[in-house]
């Protein structure tokens, strides 16, 4: 691919001397392969990858040019990504994203690595994060909440029936398509439970329950973080916190939760069921799973079969002027992320098969 094409680019480098893709040659060149337009020149970029302390990839708009269709294209810089130790996590992302496929997941459409980079095209979802509508309304009114919860729980369920625990749920996790439905993003922390490696070298005889049906095992953190995330949707706020972490773990450990007067006397009853510190008494996490969670009495107006095909109408419509707007995002300035050297073959080992 690379020897064919190198004419083509060394054409286009030239075109372009006065921007500064000879930094990124392979990004250019698969640029090129994918027929891809690259919309936002290196200039103000709109996404930045982290991983809380640092700063270790972007995020381009890209533009299909014979269907016109919009992608985003994280562009991870290894040095980075192995300073941040990140490897697991983007090892993780792409192979969960690999096998899903379900209106409210994320998909990613293609990877690639080169000597300085990773690269995954994704879709591109224009509504911005869930947490920005959030912070801004304040607080969720008790429809708005139940919509969002609904396609949450379908989203979860689809991941444990294939034996994926998200583990990372949160508002700042949930993209809003131009619709207004959900996209959950972000995979770094998402596992795959029942993974031949550990399931073949357990000695039989020995293996818990939970471990045997793979149940409780793993998938009662996201039926928790649920119940975490309806309640900080309707008040505003998360309802273990602290200045400190340790202050936090110990209310959550302590399990008292302080409802806000205005909280639905279902939603509450639903939220005490999903918080339950013993994970075996959990909602969602005992013999009829996500069953359970869906005929909790809040639900009662939801036809559940409408949901995964997105027929339940979204409460906020993200305003979105076409599929390639980027106003719901926050833009970032160029920096010196991409000035990295190539990276040592030991280094580039790690993802080899990416
Ligand atoms: C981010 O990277 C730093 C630096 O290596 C690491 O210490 C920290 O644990 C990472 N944070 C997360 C959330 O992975
Ligand atoms: C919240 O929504 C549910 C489901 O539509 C409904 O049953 C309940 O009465 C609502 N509660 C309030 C306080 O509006
Ligand atoms: C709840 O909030 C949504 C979104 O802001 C709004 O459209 C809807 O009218 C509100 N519903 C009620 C019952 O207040």
């Amino acid at each position: 691919m690379l020897v064919l094409f190198a004419p083509l680019v060394l054409k286009i480098l030239e075109l372009c001397s006065c921007c500064k893709w000879h930094k990124h040659s392979s990004l250019l060149l698969l640029l090129v392969v994918r027929n891809l337009h690259l919309l936002d020149a290196f200039e103000g970029r709109w996404g930045l990858i982290q991983n809380g302390t640092g700063t270790f990839g972007r995020v381009h708009l890209v533009k299909e040019k014979m269907a016109k269709r919009y992608f985003a294209l994280k562009v991870m810089s290894i040095p980075d990504v192995i300073r941040l130790k990140q490897e697991q996590h983007v090892h993780n992302e792409k192979s969960v994203l690999k096998e899903v496929n379900h209106p409210f997941l994320i998909r990613l459409f293609w990877t690639y690595h080169d000597e300085r980079f990773l690269y995954m095209l994704m879709e591109y979802v224009p509504g911005g994060e869930l947490f920005s509508y959030l912070r801004n309304m304040g607080r969720f009114n008790n429809s708005t909440g139940l919509f969002y919860s609904t396609e949450i729980i379908c989203a979860i369920e689809y991941l444990h029936s294939k034996e994926i625990v998200y583990r990372d749920l949160k508002p700042e996790n949930i993209l809003l398509d131009k619709e207004g439905h959900i996209k959950l993003t972000d995979f770094g922390f998402a596992k795959k439970l029942v993974d031949r490696t550990w399931t073949l070298c357990g000695t039989p005889e020995y293996l818990a329950p939970e471990v045997i049906q793979s149940k409780g095992h793993g998938r009662a953190v996201d039926w928790w973080a649920l119940g975490i995330l309806i309640f900080e949707m309707l008040s505003g706020f998360p309802p273990f916190f602290d200045d400190n972490p340790f202050g936090i773990y110990q209310k959550i450990l302590a399990g008292k939760i302080d409802f806000p007067r205005h909280l639905d006397l279902y939603v509450k009853d639903l939220i005490k069921k999903l918080l339950v510190v013993d994970r075996t008494r959990r909602l969602g996490n005992m013999k009829n799973g996500a069953d359970d969670v869906k005929r909790h009495r809040w639900f009662r107006s939801i036809d559940w079969d409408a949901v995964p095909q997105r027929r339940l109408k979204p409460p906020i419509v993200p305003k979105v002027s076409n599929d390639g707007d980027t106003s719901n995002f926050e833009a970032y300035p160029e920096d010196d992320w991409n000035k990295m050297p190539p990276v040592p073959p030991k280094d580039l080992e790690i993802f080899k098969n990416f």
